[in-house]
């Protein structure tokens, strides 16, 4: 199957999935995330794919976000959609997914991006790599489960430090919380991906199915919802019409916070 902004290689039960708009920074927009979900269905359909690794096109990123030209001017429900929407196709879809997906970050993981990597089973990142999640900035919070799944990863408090800052960290302080489970050059990413890969391809698919669904049920779901609805509310604040307004025109966000 052809994609317009995905990449889709497999070999050796070895699926690479690569997000492909590199002009962008491969930020998500809508097509991408319903490509996205097309693809990782038929993969975890696909008998031959044992796993799944998910990469940026280019150097410079694997995903700078959700687009945020895309919904700069969307109401408070659409807002409560876009987030409702895109939970329910990709990021639960991928963490309930059978065949286990590895997220290869190689650049900038950033909102969307950095919930799209806490949605996959585990995360490699090579050494140029710098996460965080900037939403309060734009005025908005995270809306595709990062709110949920960053606590989970690494503790409230470091979590709650990278949301409320909206910073960035790197790659050693991502090792040490824990968010991610490897650091490499960025030459040996996708090489150490596929090696630890080749590891899961020889245990049983239907094992390693249940496996991650027990994994999962250890995890509450109640705080989703609530992120869904918090982060609709934004889009009716003025600061969110401000820091989206502001970043599109490259300037600095004067919030008031109205
Ligand atoms: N949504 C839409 N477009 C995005 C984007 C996003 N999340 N992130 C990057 N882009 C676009 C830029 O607008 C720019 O497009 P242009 O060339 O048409 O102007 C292109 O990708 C390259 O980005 P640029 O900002 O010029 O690169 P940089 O190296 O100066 O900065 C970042 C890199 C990642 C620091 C910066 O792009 C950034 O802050 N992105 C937004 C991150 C964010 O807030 N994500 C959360 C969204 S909820």
């Amino acid at each position: 199957m052809e994609y317009q902004n995905l990449l889709v290689e497999i070999e050796n039960h070895i699926a690479l999935l690569t997000i492909n708009r590199p002009e962008k920074l491969n930020a998500l927009n809508r097509e991408t995330i319903s490509e996205l979900h097309q693809a990782l269905k038929a993969l975890n359909e696909d008998d031959e794919v044992r796993v799944i690794i998910m990469t940026g096109a280019g150097t410079k990123a694997f995903v700078a976000g959700a687009d945020i030209a895309e919904f700069s001017s969307f109401s408070m429900k659409e807002g409560e959609q876009l987030a409702a929407r895109g939970q329910e196709i990709l990021f639960d879809f991928i963490e309930r997914l059978g065949t286990p997906v590895i997220a290869a970050i190689n650049g900038f993981a950033l909102g969307g991006g950095l919930e799209l990597a806490l949605s996959c089973h585990f995360r490699v990142a090579s050494d140029n790599a710098r996460m965080g999640l900037p939403e309060v900035s734009l005025g908005v919070i995270p809306g595709y489960g990062g709110t949920q799944r960053l606590p989970q990863l690494i503790g409230k408090g470091r979590a709650l430090e990278l949301i409320l800052t909206g910073g960035m960290i790197g790659v050693e302080q991502a090792h040490m919380s824990g968010l991610i489970n490897h650091m490499v050059a960025q030459e040996e990413l996708i090489p150490l991906c596929k090696s630890i890969a080749g590891k899961i391809i020889n245990n049983s698919p239907r094992a390693i199915a249940t496996a991650i669904k027990a994994v999962n049920a250890g995890f509450g779901r109640h705080g989703f919802s609530t992120e869904i609805k918090a982060f609709g509310e934004c889009f009716g604040s003025k600061d969110f019409k401000e820091g989206t307004s502001a970043f599109l025109e490259k300037r600095k966000a004067k919030f008031t916070g109205n």
